[in-house]
């Protein structure tokens, strides 16, 4: 599933004009660094473009996104625990959703909501928590 949530602001992003990486710290403790190429933007059809879902969905990095990438969840709630001032502001329907979201952190952020614009390296805690949860429901 993609696309967009018509009931939620648009939110507004700058796509990164240089190669930068993300650091997916996994909750199994694992690592996985990806190097992200602007002109690949964006990999996939899930989350913004070149949201930190839609480069993790497109590498293998498991993180869950039950809406579809649309604002409409939690289930893809990170931490940036390095480069967030490079990444679009949160919408106030984006900190809705994190609101719902266990282990939340001032560093909190939708994965799919969140697009890095490249000016640094990002580095993005996938929080244990969520897993369980969604294996939960299942
Ligand atoms: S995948 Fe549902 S809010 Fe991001």
């Amino acid at each position: 599933m993609g696309g967009t949530n018509p009931y939620i602001a648009n939110t507004e992003y700058k796509h990164p004009q240089k190669t930068y990486t993300i650091t997916y710290m996994k909750p199994d403790g694992g690592v996985t660094k990806i190097e992200v190429d602007p002109s690949k933007i964006p990999y996939g059809n899930t989350g913004l473009p070149g949201s930190i879902l839609d480069i993790a969905i497109s590498h293998g990095v498991e993180l869950e996104h039950v809406c579809g990438g649309v604002c409409a969840c939690s289930t893809c709630h990170v931490i940036v625990k390095q480069g967030l001032e490079t990444c679009n502001e949160g919408t106030d329907d984006e900190f809705d959703q994190l609101d719902e979201a266990p282990m939340t952190s001032l560093q909190s952020r939708l994965g799919c909501q969140c697009v890095p614009d490249g000016t640094k390296d990002i580095v993005v805690e996938i929080p244990a928590v969520n897993k369980n949860l969604v294996r939960e429901g299942h």
